[in-house]
């Protein structure tokens, strides 16, 4: 039997996902304007979605970026995606651009001003993916995350809910002490809070210069 990789495994697993997904997202929603508000979008930005599944960030973050800021999207799973095109279609906002592409590989138009990192846990533990998103990202750009973590060591069994409750969506779903150290290691001012009783995490930071897109490079288009 062949070895799926871990982006195969997850596109498997949202292809099974994507039909119920916004309804299932609708009572994370007030966490998720929680997390786009860490961002500090100003209008002009340009704001990268990462991972970002049938397009449930595009209108808030489209409503804060301002008539020349723009929102630049990718996805990996093609059921996932397939739901953020018809949004994009309802939508009609020259301002959103987006891709069906892994977050491995995927080239954006242009350099970012802020990444948003919302219960993206696969790309988030997956340093190829990581370095490619914020080589394409300015010197000083902001970056938030929001996601789900372990509970305390000492609360023992209760983690067997966190890696249960994981499981469904992530190709691993053990690795769940420190999830967001792969990302906060690029930043300066990495701020972290408990949300979830203990559950999930909410995060901000500033991109390192060393991490960023070269000062001048420009973004090609895809
Ligand atoms: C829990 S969903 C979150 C979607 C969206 N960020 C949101 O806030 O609703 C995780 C998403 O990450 C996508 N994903 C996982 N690995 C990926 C990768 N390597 N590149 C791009 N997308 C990926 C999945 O297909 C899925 O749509």
């Amino acid at each position: 039997m062949t070895r799926l990789s871990d982006n195969q495994r997850s596109i498997e697993r949202y292809r099974h996902h994507a039909a119920g997904y916004d309804a299932s997202a609708e009572r994370t929603m007030p966490l998720r304007l929680r997390t786009i508000a860490l961002l500090a979008l100003k209008p002009g930005d340009v704001v990268v979605d990462v991972g970002a599944g049938t397009g449930l960030s595009y209108e808030p973050l489209l409503a804060q970026v301002g008539a020349t800021g723009r929102v630049l999207a990718f996805e990996q799973s093609p059921d996932m995606f397939a739901h953020a095109r018809r949004r994009a279609e309802r939508l009609a906002d020259a301002r959103l651009w987006h891709v069906n592409a892994p977050a491995e590989t995927v080239t954006l138009p242009e350099p970012a001003d802020a990444v948003l990192f919302n219960y993206v846990h696969d790309i988030s533990r997956t340093p190829a993916a990581v370095d490619n998103i914020l080589r394409q990202a300015r010197p000083g750009a902001r970056i938030a995350m929001a996601g789900m973590k372990f509970f305390p060591w000492w609360t023992g069994p209760l983690n067997l809910l966190a890696w249960l409750k994981n499981r469904p969506y992530n190709a691993r779903p053990a690795d769940l002490w420190q999830p967001w150290d792969r990302v906060a290691r690029h930043c300066e001012r990495f701020e972290l809070q408990a949300t979830q009783w203990g559950m999930g995490y909410i995060a901000c930071g500033v991109l390192r210069r060393e991490s960023a897109a070269a000062p001048g490079r420009q973004g090609e288009s895809a």
